[in-house]
């Protein structure tokens, strides 16, 4: 069944949107320029219009005069002077503090009339584009001012930005707090992630073709490897860093993301919540981690200063906002397990780091070796695996890596690699990669957006690692340079295993 105002490829239904929080980057940066980016693919209807709320005082006008500039900056593509005249007079600003009643009365009244001047009905999508310390009270907020009631066929729909809590507890209570105002199919846990188009790609790779399930399974797959690697710092984000460290930052979220896209079952149906039902049955099925394994399967790290590429880069603990005896882990490194018939046994090793040699983020599906070497005693160099690679960014696309006789009078096994680059699709439209996740929460898919339980359960896996870390402080930090792939610890993590990361063939001395 298609959730109510659902329209899917066409133009949403009429509605606002109104950004809480419209003040800071991401709304010049990304939801602006993708709200400009949807309407010039005819994606957003005539009646539509922007109320952006956020303390600082500013009129609508010169909020206007400002977004006109930055949209010069920030658009993907050159701007068309009447396409960005259209959205600029659909947007409003209203001023306000997040804890004052008297900021949704206000927008009460905004809404009522823009509504009536421009058309927009009654239908409403809020996104949340605060620090987390203010989710909470903008839904009870909203819901004080009965702004969360949708009726008639129209729609109240909630954008919550990440980080949905810090542990556990924390993102209980904040799925508490929200759902006391909130229905969750009004509530929308956004992860930029899964807005990547190589990352909805996983599920047509994997359920459109015939070929790839049948060895999807431990007969056949010897491990995964998912790295997420940065090579910028904190980029002055060093007051949210120093709360968050990568594990909150990247792999509760993102990562698990993309560990439950692999390993996830078929699901029913592409509904979303027959989607979420697959997903988070993998994350239940990862056992959360005891003290003793989490000191021998996750290894954390802090990069001291080094070069990346030819730049000198400073150590963690001298960035800005940074405390210089900072704890705070800028790598992980995991090893975990899918507990269940499709997967027991696999490892997958996850891994993130800021100020890695490149950015870089990629799947690495390693197969077991044939069950026999026939080639054993020919000239066969070494013998390797094969390989399947999702490459995620910044290159786009898919490889495989297979073992084939290179061309001559004795049998010489070489690797090649067959390659599927997202370019050669045609040139794909420049975007923010927020277009697809607004419009769908414009037109109520909820695929690609966390639900409360998938929340929850990647909580159940980072927490008990978090504490373990928590109660026993690092002693060697930092324990790699900038510029280096994390500390030798990650290193041990995987050769313990007879394995090594991948870094991409081009830099891939003896992966196994
Ligand atoms: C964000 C993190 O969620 O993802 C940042 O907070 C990180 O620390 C960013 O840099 C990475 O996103 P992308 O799309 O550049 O891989």
């Amino acid at each position: 069944m298609s959730p109510p105002n659902t329209r899917k490829d066409r133009g949403a239904a009429p509605c606002t949107l109104v950004i809480f929080g419209a003040a800071g980057d991401l709304t010049r940066r990304k939801l602006v320029p993708s709200l400009y980016n949807l309407r010039s693919n005819g994606l957003i209807p005539n009646e539509f219009a922007v109320v952006g709320v956020a303390r600082k005082e500013l009129s609508t006008e010169s909020w206007r005069e400002s977004l006109s500039k930055d949209i010069r900056e920030f658009a993907t593509g050159k701007v068309d002077d009447a396409q960005w005249a259209w959205l600029r007079d659909r947007i409003h600003y209203s001023p306000g503090n997040f804890d004052d009643p008297a900021t949704y009365r206000r927008l009460g009244e905004l809404l009522a009339d823009v509504s009536k001047k421009q058309s927009t009905g009654s239908s409403v999508l809020f996104y949340l584009s605060t620090p987390p310390d203010s989710f909470a009270p903008i839904v009870k907020g909203l819901g004080a001012a009965g702004l969360t009631k949708d009726a008639d066929g129209s729609f109240r729909r909630v954008i919550i930005e990440k980080p949905f809590g810090r542990d556990l507890d924390s993102a209980r209570s904040l799925n508490n707090d929200i759902r006391s105002v909130l229905r969750e199919d009004q509530i929308y846990r956004i992860d930029h992630y899964l807005g990547k188009e190589t990352v909805q790609n996983i599920m047509v790779l994997r359920f459109a073709n015939g070929l790839f399930e049948p060895v999807w399974n431990r007969r056949y797959v010897d491990h995964v490897q998912i790295t997420v690697a940065e090579s910028v710092g904190v980029e002055g984000r060093g007051n949210y860093y120093e709360t968050a460290g990568v594990l909150r930052d990247m792999v509760q979220n993102h990562m698990l993301q993309l560990l439950a896209l692999i390993a996830m079952e078929p699901p029913v149906s592409f509904e979303a919540d027959a989607v979420r039902d697959e997903k988070v049955k993998v994350l239940h099925a990862i056992r959360p981690m005891s003290p003793e394994e989490i000191l021998v399967r996750a290894v954390r790290g802090q990069y001291g200063k080094g070069l990346v590429g030819d730049k000198g880069a400073p150590g963690y603990r001298t960035e800005t906002n940074v405390s210089p005896t900072s704890a705070t882990e800028t790598f992980a490194a995991l090893q975990l397990f899918v507990e269940n018939w499709r997967w027991a046994g696999v490892p997958f090793y996850l891994r993130s780091g800021k100020r890695l040699p490149r950015r870089r983020t990629e799947i690495m599906i390693r197969f077991r070796m044939p069950p026999q070497l026939l080639f054993r005693d020919t000239a066969v160099g070494e013998i390797e695996p094969n390989r399947l690679v999702l490459h995620i960014q910044p290159e786009e696309g898919i490889s495989i890596h297979l073992k084939a006789k290179q061309p001559g009078p004795t049998i010489v096994l070489n690797t090649v690699r067959l390659d599927f680059d997202y370019k050669t699709f045609g040139e794909p439209a420049a975007a923010t990669g927020y277009e697809r996740l607004l419009y769908d929460a414009m037109i109520g898919d909820s695929t690609l957006f966390h639900r409360s339980d998938m929340v929850e359960a990647a909580w159940k896996i980072a927490t008990p690692i978090l504490d373990v870390w928590r109660s026993l402080p690092p002693r060697d930090f930092p324990n790699y340079a900038a510029g280096t792939w994390g500390p030798a610890s990650a290193d041990a993590l995987i050769q313990r295993d007879g394995h090594h990361w991948w870094n991409g063939d081009d830099d891939n001395g003896g992966a196994k």
